[in-house]
């Protein structure tokens, strides 16, 4: 292939032409064009949003990113778990640009659409729990945990909610007081919303006796409180931002327990975990548990702003008419996108590939924990994680670098955790098996490059 038509495969929006060059950087990262992009908007965009990379993205397929440099990247991030089925799938595409062309937006409380309808249909029927369900729709993940609240607080007549360690539930005033981590999503941010309370979980990976004293500690803290005040428990099946955390086996169920005798509601935040990134529809799954009510969003829409409170009929319809809403709640273009989804994910290779994902990185990082530095590897299907700490304990710095490293070399990877001491993976469900080798060929060469 010449330069020239090697920079034009590059610059070719041609699905094929850019699978076939997989990651392929022809500049540093970021090149010229994303700099000088990155220039104006320091004139232009506040600086209160952080960036992991700032390289500018002109096109998608699968798991690769283009930026505007031509440059290949292979994405682990899926724009925080969002383009789970890709983020230029042809499905979601097709279907949402035929919406476009239909209409745009009717505003779902003034005029209604089938396709609204129909994804509610869809998330009553697969969300876990055997009892009759109803769904709201709404635009961003904290929009439907904010909404679950106020079912919760409507059906119960119960102010207090208990929400947990590590937790992220999302940037708005309620949900970021419950959300753990101060800096950088609380902080000069207060005063914050009152009747949310803080109780211990039982992670696996530092909780080898099992759940039973964080249970004894939750029971204690409804005791103080009044379990009768709690309308709701919130929780997140694996915790995202707070660190991929798996629970011990039997915390989820223990919780699930407590909130039936005392009559609060369980909220299951699978907002990041839900949607087959773990290898089933919904990580409660893996549990063998149900929420009351269950959140999706992230990749309920393919990329489009989309989110969903699906709860038992009788808690849904406890709030009066017209009680819930919004402008944009469920968008119709968002529920094409959405409804394209669900057919990608009914077809189940998604979630096999989930779980080849999670062998993969297991195959290739897991080795990495003899390292001194590297304390775990963990997760489940494509939302895999490694820790970084050592004797002197959590080690930000080390994953900071590495993903630095990665992230310089084209593998796009996110950080997380109160400590910021772990890189995530959480690349899109389809990742074609030599991208993905490709991509951790490069993280554990960055890993182990830090550690030396
Ligand atoms: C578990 C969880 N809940 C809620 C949210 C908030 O979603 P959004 O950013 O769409 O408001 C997130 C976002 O990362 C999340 O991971």
């Amino acid at each position: 292939m010449t330069a020239t038509s090697a920079l034009a495969a590059n610059h070719s929006k041609d699905p094929a032409a850019v699978r076939a060059a997989a990651r392929r950087l022809l500049t540093e990262l970021p090149g010229p064009r994303s700099r000088e992009l990155e220039a104006e908007r320091r004139q232009h965009v506040t600086d209160a949003f952080g960036v992991t990379l700032p390289v500018f993205i002109d096109h998608a397929h699968d798991a690769l990113l283009v930026d505007v440099d031509g440059n290949h990247l292979i994405d682990f991030a899926s724009g925080i778990a969002v383009t789970s089925v890709g983020a230029a799938n042809p499905k979601v595409a097709k279907r949402a640009a035929a919406q476009l062309e239909r209409f745009t937006h009717t505003c779902f409380m003034v005029t209604e659409y089938e396709s609204f309808v129909e994804v509610c249909r869809w998330l009553n029927e697969h969300t876990p729990g055997d009892f009759e369900k109803r769904t709201a729709l709404f635009t961003t993940g904290a929009e439907a945990v904010e909404n679950a609240i106020k079912v919760a607080r409507a059906a119960t007549r119960r102010a207090n909610i208990l929400v947990f360690d590590e937790a992220y539930h999302g940037r708005t005033q309620l949900t970021m007081a419950m959300t753990a981590k101060e800096n950088p999503y609380r902080l000069n941010f207060g005063p914050l919303p009152g009747s949310v309370f803080r109780a211990p979980t039982a992670p696996a990976h530092t909780s080898p006796d099992g759940p039973a004293k964080a249970l004894e500690k939750i029971e204690a803290i409804l005791a103080e409180h009044g379990a009768e005040t709690f309308a709701a428990m919130v929780i997140e099946p694996i915790q995202g931002e707070g660190g991929f955390i798996v629970q011990a086996p039997g915390f989820l169920k223990g919780i699930r327990e407590i909130a039936t005798r005392h009559g609060i509601v369980l909220v299951i935040d699978e907002i990041q975990a839900g949607m087959g990134r773990t290898g089933t529809l919904f990580a409660s799954e893996h549990e063998g548990i149900a929420g009351d009510i269950t959140l999706s969003a992230k990749a309920l829409g393919g990329g489009l702003p989309l989110s969903a409170a699906t709860g038992r009929a009788e808690l849904m319809n406890a709030v009066h008419t017209g009680g819930l809403g919004g402008t944009y709640a469920g968008n119709p273009v968002a529920c094409e996108a959405a409804l394209a989804v669900f057919e990608l994910l009914e077809d189940g290779k998604l979630l096999k590939n989930a779980t080849f994902v999670e062998n993969a990185v297991r195959r290739r990082l897991e080795p990495l924990v003899e390292l001194d530095g590297v304390a775990d590897v963990r997760g489940r299907g494509a939302m895999m994680a490694i820790e970084f700490r050592d004797a002197s304990g959590p080690r930000g710095d080390l994953a900071v670098t590495a993903a630095k490293a990665a992230n310089a070399h084209g593998v796009l990877t996110l950080t997380c955790g109160t400590n910021g001491n772990i890189i995530r993976l959480l690349p899109p469900l389809g990742i074609e098996a030599d991208v993905l080798d490709e991509g951790l060929a490069v993280l554990e060469a960055s890993i182990r490059s830090v550690l030396s």
